[in-house]
């Protein structure tokens, strides 16, 4: 889709790195935006920022680690009569190393995150646009998302791939798009034989 006017894109961990480009991106193209993240700054800084060039974008401070966080937020956006169209899961973090190095409370934070935070927000912003007969899910994964990774089998047991699974039952006729976009880490073979990052494209 070249044109995202009319369109009300949520996306989540828009204050830094891929998240903020895809916003700045989808702004570009008529997109009216919701960012969240934790960090109040930066997202005010970035709706500024799109507000100067023409934009619209909304400022919803969620922290995603957090137990019922997802359902929060989308409550703040059904409070402000916001109605999402395109849903897109980027906020995440990954932990390489020896398991024992790191803490079961980061642990638990990164699986809340990437796992349960993703998948509660497909489950409460999916229904409506099945409703409406049209919509979008991208959910940001990783190249580690596929397989169980050696040094990073929490992240690597990210959601993504199966909560595109997932996703495709509860919704029968499926007329919402979702997809995975996997990048490929920019020192890895494939993306040296590349000569960059890939991302891969998984579509229902
Ligand atoms: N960059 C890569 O090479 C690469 C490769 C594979 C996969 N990915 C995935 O792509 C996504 C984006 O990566 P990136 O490189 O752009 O990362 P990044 O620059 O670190 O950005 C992560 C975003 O997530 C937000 N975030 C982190 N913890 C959060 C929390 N508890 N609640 C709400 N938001 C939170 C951060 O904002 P705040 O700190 O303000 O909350 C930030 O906006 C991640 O899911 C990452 O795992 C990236």
């Amino acid at each position: 889709m070249d044109t995202y006017q009319n369109k009300i894109a949520l996306v989540t961990g828009a204050s830094t790195g891929i998240g903020r480009a895809m916003a700045i991106d989808l702004a570009a193209k008529g997109a009216e935006l919701i960012l969240t993240a934790r960090s109040k700054e930066q997202l005010d800084a970035l709706a500024q920022e799109i507000q100067g060039k023409g934009g619209m974008a909304h400022v919803f401070v969620e922290d995603l680690a957090q137990p019922g966080s997802g359902e929060r937020l989308h409550q703040q956006i059904l409070a402000a009569g916001l109605d999402v169209d395109l849903l897109i899961n980027n906020a995440g973090y990954g932990r390489w190393g020896q398991f024992g190095e790191f803490q079961r409370d980061d642990y638990a934070a990164m699986i809340q995150l990437n796992i349960t935070s993703l998948t509660d927000l497909c489950h409460l912003f999916m229904p409506a646009m099945v409703k409406k007969g049209e919509g979008g899910v991208i959910n940001i994964g990783s190249s580690a998302s596929f397989l169980p990774v050696p040094y990073a089998t929490v992240y690597s047991s990210r959601g993504t791939a199966i909560a595109e699974q997932e996703l495709k039952c509860p919704f029968p006729p499926f007329t919402v798009s979702v997809r995975t976009l996997a990048r490929v880490a920019p020192d890895s073979p494939p993306a040296r034989q590349k000569g960059t990052g890939l991302w891969a494209v998984r579509a229902l």
